[in-house]
């Protein structure tokens, strides 16, 4: 019923021409229109419709709200009905256009209203199918591309199973964590008897030096220097972007996800020594230099560096075999108050877009389970892969691709 009622309320917000007015946060006023991105700083809007999903090359938000769910539809017809909603939804969400909390005083509102006046904040919302979707319930059995393998079971994972998998997923991303938190809770509330949450996750992550600086993670060191340039195309292609050919031509212009929930022992890590810690890691803590070096972006030596430090296992740098491996970053930092023995429980909710995660995060993980030095600081507690179908044209529906 709820779904219904949302969908017409999407139908009546298009035909007001999808203009809506937004209220800026740090950046002023702004009017946002459907398909246009209009970009101030943290502020603003990032279209949702194009041919990748949002969310992937985004420059990344400061706030996530990740959701994974179990498909609980019928049929491939109520699992259509369901994406079609969301799509509506996803559109509406991403231009900040406001229902308010109109509807008539005898049933619930149509909006939940948390992010009334506020700004979308370059909000995202990427979707994902996991392998549990071509299990046959919906006749996708030969759909699914051997790219969405299920990982294997790494050393030392201590994975939860109520932390990990699903069928499909989705991403939240925005510079204002309300609004994250309020993608997320209309998408799940608009999707009850499709969806049934699975897990959630949230994270958070600050950009050094006034803003354009390389984020920090909670070990405190520089994450993400040395992470794949999203502008340029022809790396994406070769990286990100699913081959094509494939023989899975729903997945041309679309990605696979990886995530891996993985708790850092704060306490023990800040007993360590910082020449051991930089030695760990490969970099220096404070520049994010490479080891021995001075500048953050210098060149990595591997030679320079001890043989289990994790950047040298994380990319060896031998030639086209590692530069096939390598994965778009793009994961946030979270804390969960404290665990059962009264440690922070907090870590790195690690998100890698790739084009076929066997060649890339397997190959890489199996390498780092092994021998990493940071390992004796790390453990996974949850994991998940995803295919990202590619993106949706103003009157198509996310999946449509796999679905029409
Ligand atoms: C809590 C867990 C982790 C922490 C704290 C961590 C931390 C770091 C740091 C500080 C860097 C150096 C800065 C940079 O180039 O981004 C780095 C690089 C990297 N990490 Fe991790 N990482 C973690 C987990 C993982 C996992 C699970 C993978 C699996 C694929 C991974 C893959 C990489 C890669 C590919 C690089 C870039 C290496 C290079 O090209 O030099 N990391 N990580």
């Amino acid at each position: 019923m709820s779904r219904t009622l949302s969908r017409r309320r999407l139908l009546e917000l298009a035909g007001v021409g999808g203009v809506a007015a937004v209220a800026a946060g740090s950046g002023g006023v702004l009017v946002a229109r459907g398909g246009e991105s209009s970009d101030t700083g943290t502020g603003g809007t990032v279209p949702f419709y194009g041919d990748h999903q949002a969310g992937i090359l985004t420059p990344q938000q400061h706030h996530l709200q990740f959701a994974s769910y179990d498909v609980t539809a019928a049929n491939v017809a109520e699992l259509r009905d369901l994406l079609g909603s969301w799509t509506g939804l996803a559109d509406r969400l991403t231009r900040g256009a406001d229902p308010g909390s109109g509807g008539d005083e005898f049933a619930p509102p149509d909006d939940t209203g948390e992010a009334g006046g506020l700004d979308p904040a370059r909000l995202t919302v990427t979707v994902g199918f996991g392998p549990g979707l071509f299990d046959g319930r919906f006749g996708l059995a030969g759909s699914r591309p051997p790219e969405l393998a299920d990982l294997p079971r790494f050393e030392k994972d201590e994975l939860e199973p109520a932390q990990s998998g699903g069928d499909i997923c989705v991403q939240a991303c925005s510079n204002d964590p309300q609004v994250a938190f309020h993608a997320i809770r209309n998408l799940t509330r608009d999707g009850r008897g499709g969806v049934s949450l699975r897990w959630l996750q949230k994270g958070f992550l600050s950009p050094t030096d006034g803003g354009a600086g390389t984020p920090r993670n909670l070990m405190g060191f520089k994450d993400g220097t040395a992470n794949l340039d999203p502008a340029k195309a022809d790396r994406m292609d070769r990286n990100v972007w699913a081959a094509p050919g494939s023989g899975f031509g729903w997945m041309a212009g679309g990605s696979y996800l990886v995530a891996r929930k993985i708790r850092i022992r704060i306490e023990q890590w800040d007993r360590t020594a910082l020449g051991e810690q930089e030695k760990f890691v490969g970099r220096v803590k404070d520049s994010g230099a490479p080891l021995l070096g001075t500048a953050e972006h210098e060149a990595v030596k591997p030679s320079k560096l001890d043989v289990a430090s994790h950047i040298r296992l994380a990319n060896p740098r031998t030639g086209a075999d590692s530069e096939r491996e390598r994965i778009l970053r793009r994961g946030y930092n979270f804390d969960e108050g404290i665990d059962g023995i009264g440690q922070i429980s907090a870590g790195l909710f690690f998100l890698g877009y790739q084009q076929d995660p066997r060649r890339q995060f397997v190959t890489i993980q199996r390498r780092l389970a092994a021998n990493d030095l940071l390992n004796e600081y790390l453990f996974h507690t949850g994991s998940a892969i995803f295919a990202i179908p590619p993106g949706v044209q103003p009157g198509g529906y996310i999946g449509q691709t796999l679905l029409a």
